[in-house]
């Protein structure tokens, strides 16, 4: 099926002429999918306004492309195996032919609950099989599914209902995580008080704890699928109709909804991940993220349902009952291809390598890293003691907004080099520019990190604002895709991502607005201003720094800072809580009133050398101020 590369000269050979002629190489690969109607043109666009489009007037529907595409040849393959937060509870297995069924029982049931193609549906669930057949039930019925990380605050979810005006809530009653039960339909209620758009609550029982139901409008999933048909035509999509809506933070504002569309984003992820990961017939591919993240839906739900493999999901976190979990459901399942994040590989490296020693793995072939650069020393120690030495790493380089991996090698194809994601997929066209928009060409360049042409899999739009889509992703550098990033391109022509060049911080490998932290903050009644900063930490990548100026006459530091800490948990969530703060009198301004947050970063990440031009300083005082201060700054 499709194109699938073998070998380092197989790869450069198609990376060619996928630059050369992209439409013959992308029609190439469409052409291996089940389509209604064939599409006219293979690619239509201009990035200037931007307006992309894949496959124009191709008809599909992306389920039929996992379902009834794989029912008679692999229908009693797994699909999905599942492994449950409590490693006493059985695991489960659903078969092509088990899900085919779910998903249409699922799809009649939307459609009972008056669900119409276009309509927006929230996913707000934990990481169970039937978040995944949500999914592609509302795909199905040619519904748009926004799916919100469960760890996410009810205010967070509130905002992402009102502004995709969404329809339905597919939640449960709650959710396991570790040693922790998380009160999952509570926080929709909570959210509920503050939208109008919700007709009915879609309610899967998880932990059975008690939950109110509110009459009219809460069901219970097992309830509604009762005497329910298992058979369900799918609905004609056009290629570029909206498959699904995904919240990520920018710069500025409030999260964004990045718009995926059902044809592009469909060949693209199945490419990607069939390429990437070097998946066989047979294989076991497991992905640790949720699918609340893009990762989670290209590469646990659609990459690998859309190949026909077996997607191994798991409900819980690598360090319940104990540090040696991960390791023990690879052993347990036979996993073969094992894709995480760096920062889980961080904290699991800080409890030694008896969990992990004391495990065979040798099932494994292929690791992979995502969602932040990987560091020496962490990429060391997956290969020897993961990997024991035997499998190839990827680091793989994309971004919710490109829908699938751009830059990273082939598994055991490309030669790799730790900490680089080395070099693009075929299609891809990545171009480094100076911050004045020249283009740096040739080797051992930095720069602003852009894509010169479309891929399938890009975002179309922001939901319900498009001049926001340009201005983030297209207005910086006329012509081209800008990622945020800054990378190198070194003397072999391997590419290494630098991390953001834009007000964005990577923790743990979640993305998030530093305006977003400080509006958050400045709720705070008592809190004047804040400035929030990344700095270096050990286990996330970044920490979030929070400078902040407050009225201090009725509260002590520590008191302040803890009331912080449980406002921008119940505003955002807790992965965007501040792990330091340090109150001070002053920010360091120009004379116009911008932070000059340079100074702040160096600060905050303890280099204190050379702060370069502060002439125009209005108070230059305020830097020695900060500097002083320093050690107050709250560590967790
Ligand atoms: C940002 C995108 C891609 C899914 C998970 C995160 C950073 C991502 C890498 C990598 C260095 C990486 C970039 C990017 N990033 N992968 N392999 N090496 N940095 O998705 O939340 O959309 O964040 O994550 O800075 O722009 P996201």
């Amino acid at each position: 099926m499709s194109i699938k590369i073998q070998t380092l000269s197989g790869y450069i050979h198609e990376y060619q002429k996928s630059i050369l002629d992209p439409e013959a190489f992308w029609s190439r690969v469409a052409e291996s999918f089940y389509w209604r109607k064939k599409w006219d043109e293979v690619v239509e666009f201009d990035f200037t306004i931007p307006d992309i489009k894949w496959f124009v007037n191709g008809k599909l529907n992306i389920t039929e492309n996992i379902l009834e595409r794989h029912l008679y040849t692999i229908g009693d393959k797994p699909a999905i195996i599942w492994e449950p937060n409590d490693p006493s509870e059985a695991h489960r297995v659903i078969t092509y032919t088990d899900l085919h069924q779910q998903v249409c029982r699922m799809s009649n049931v939307l459609k009972s609950l008056g669900v119409e193609k276009g309509d927006r549906i929230i996913i707000y669930m934990p990481m169970v099989p039937e978040a995944a057949v949500a999914m592609l039930a509302c795909a199905r019925v040619g519904a748009i599914h926004s799916v919100v990380f469960a760890g996410f605050s009810a205010n967070s979810l509130a905002d992402r209902i009102n502004d995709c005006t969404a329809k339905v809530v597919i939640t449960a009653d709650g959710g396991y995580r570790g040693a922790k039960t998380t009160p999952i339909k509570s926080i929709v209620d909570d959210a509920l008080t503050r939208t109008e758009s919700i007709e009915k609550v879609l309610v899967l029982k998880r932990t059975g704890d008690s939950v109110n139901m509110k009459p009219g409008r809460d069901i219970w999933w097992h309830d509604a699928h009762e005497g329910v048909d298992d058979k369900h035509k799918a609905e004609e999509m056009d290629a570029e109709d909206m498959l699904f809506i995904l919240y990520t933070s920018g710069s500025t504002g409030k999260p964004k909804g990045v718009v995926h569309s059902c044809g592009g984003y469909m060949i693209y992820s199945q490419f990607t991940f069939q390429n990437v990961f070097q998946y066989s017939v047979g294989d076991i591919f497991w992905c640790t993220a949720d699918v609340g993240w893009i990762t989670g839906h290209s590469y646990i739900v659609y990459g690998p349902l859309l190949t026909g493999a077996t997607t191994l999901m798991f409900e819980g976190i690598p360090t319940w009952p104990d540090p040696s979990r991960f390791w023990e459901i690879v052993d347990k399942h036979k996993v073969n291809q094992f894709y995480t994040a760096p920062t889980a590989l961080r904290s699991l490296q800080a409890f030694g390598q008896e969990p992990v020693l004391k495990c065979d793995l040798s099932s494994l072939k292929v690791l992979g890293t995502v969602g932040e650069p990987i560091n020496e020393e962490a990429w060391h120690w997956y290969h020897d003691h993961v990997g024991k030495g035997r499998c190839p790493i990827v680091d793989t380089w994309w971004q919710t907004e490109t829908g699938g991996i751009l830059i990273s090698p082939i598994a055991g194809i490309t030669p790799t080099k730790p900490s680089y994601a080395t070099l693009p997929l075929p299609g891809v066209d990545p171009i480094i520019l100076d911050n004045e928009g020249k283009v740096l060409k040739g080797n051992s360049v930095e720069g602003n990190l852009c894509i010169k042409f479309p891929w399938p899999g890009m975002l179309r739009t922001t939901y319900g604002d498009h001049k926001r889509c340009y201005e983030n992703y297209f207005s910086q550098f006329k012509g081209y895709y800008f990622t945020g990033d800054g990378v190198k391109r070194d003397e072999d022509g391997y590419y290494r991502i630098l991390g953001r060049v834009d007000d964005v911080i990577n923790v743990s490998g979640h993305r998030m607005g530093t305006a977003e932290v400080e509006n958050a903050i400045n709720e705070h009644p008592r809190v004047v201003e804040s400035a929030v900063v990344g700095y270096p930490h050990e286990v996330k990548g970044q920490g979030i720094y929070a400078f902040v100026i407050a009225d201090m006459s009725d509260r002590t530091e520590a008191n302040l800072k803890r009331e912080i800490r449980a406002m921008v948990n119940n505003i955002i969530g807790p992965i965007a809580k501040p792990d330091r703060i340090q109150v001070v009198h002053g920010l360091p301004k120009t004379r116009s009133g911008k932070i000059m947050r340079r100074i702040l970063r160096k600060i905050a990440q303890g280099d204190l050398s050379n702060f370069g031009d502060t002439s125009t300083l209005l108070d230059p005082n305020v830097v020695e101020e900060i500097i002083a201060g320093k050690d107050s700054a709250l560590v967790e």
